[in-house]
């Protein structure tokens, strides 16, 4: 039995992620979401064949994360992969969360790095686990303030998420490295442009009337998109290599300052900070796992 956590499954491409896990037999799913309506008329019109916990999560709150993680915890003793592919793209003003942390730093980092850090125990029960973050080609264009993590003083929705998501790679690299001794890998991924309600909303609004076009010309199938997260979910290289961003089913470089130690330190203290949340790595990695 494989016991699988995700998140964002309930638009874009991580619908069909869930899917195409789904044609594999003996998989338990926990769905982390906020709209369990919308879950559920998701699977009335296209049933899952495994079992599946809904397990109620806005990943813009830090108690409602908690409150999840304490959930799993109650349902099982260990987990074989964690899939954190929520996103947000922000409106074009500074929106903080009920936290008072800028949206799309809240779910796109603070929530897995939260997430992550509460399922860890878990995590490190099963025989061999695997993180997945999703990032994107545009963590090439983030701009980073270092006294000013949310962009509280200059907001700009792209270029929040464009930082949130080379915070996915830093946060990666650096878990990867402090789960050097473990048996959980964890690796990222670029989707590459997907057809869905994200990219609709990340185009600059004068060329929103070519939407159409638009997509049909650069944009690849939630299909499509999904591919290289099933690939490291169900991959031996997902289980053996850990610390990669993946696109394509392959291991691309990054940008520069994704490569950068001190940015990964920074970005680890701020996340600890704002989350309220300190790792342990003191993990009890000498259970049997899960059989
Ligand atoms: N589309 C692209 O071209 C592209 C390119 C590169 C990377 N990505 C990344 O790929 C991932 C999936 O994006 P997508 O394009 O499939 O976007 P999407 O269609 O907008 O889906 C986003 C998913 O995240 C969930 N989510 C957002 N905020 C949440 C919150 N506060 N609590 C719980 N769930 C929340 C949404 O839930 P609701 O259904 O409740 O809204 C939805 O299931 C994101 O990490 C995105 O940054 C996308």
């Amino acid at each position: 039995m494989q016991r699988i956590v995700i998140t964002g499954v309930t638009s874009g491409f991580g619908q069909q992620w869930l899917y195409q896990l789904d044609k594999q037999p003996d998989i338990e799913f926990f769905v982390l979401a906020r709209n369990k309506h919308k879950f559920q008329a998701m699977l009335k019109q296209q049933p899952l064949k495994n079992g599946v916990h809904f397990v109620q999560c806005d990943l813009m709150s830090i108690d409602s994360i908690h409150a999840a993680a304490d959930q799993i915890n109650q349902l099982t003793d260990s987990i074989d992969i964690l899939i954190n592919n929520a996103g947000h793209w922000s409106d074009k003003t500074f929106t903080p969360s009920v936290d008072g942390i800028e949206s799309t730093l809240a779910v796109n980092q603070i929530a897995p790095f939260l997430l992550t850090g509460r399922l860890l125990p878990l995590l490190a029960q099963a025989n061999q686990a695997r993180i997945i973050n999703t990032a994107s080609f545009r963590h090439t264009d983030a701009k980073l303030n270092l006294d000013d993590i949310q962009l509280r003083e200059d907001f700009n929705a792209e270029r929040a998420y464009c930082n949130s998501k080379l915070f996915s790679v830093l946060f990666t690299q650096s878990l990867a490295e402090k789960l050097t001794d473990s048996r959980i890998t964890v690796n990222c991924f670029d989707p590459g442009i997907v057809d869905t309600p994200m990219l609709k909303q990340a185009l600059p609004i004068w060329l929103s009337p070519f939407y159409g076009l638009i997509k049909r010309v650069i944009a690849r199938s939630p299909d499509k998109g999904a591919e290289t997260g099933v690939f490291l979910s169900q991959s031996k290289q997902g289980a053996t290599q850990s610390g990669h961003y993946f696109k394509d089913k392959k291991i691309k470089s990054t940008a520069q300052a994704a490569k950068d130690p001190s940015l990964m330190q920074w970005l680890w203290q701020q996340s600890s900070q704002l989350s309220g949340f300190d790792y342990s790595f003191d993990l009890d990695t000498h259970g049997e796992g899960n059989k």
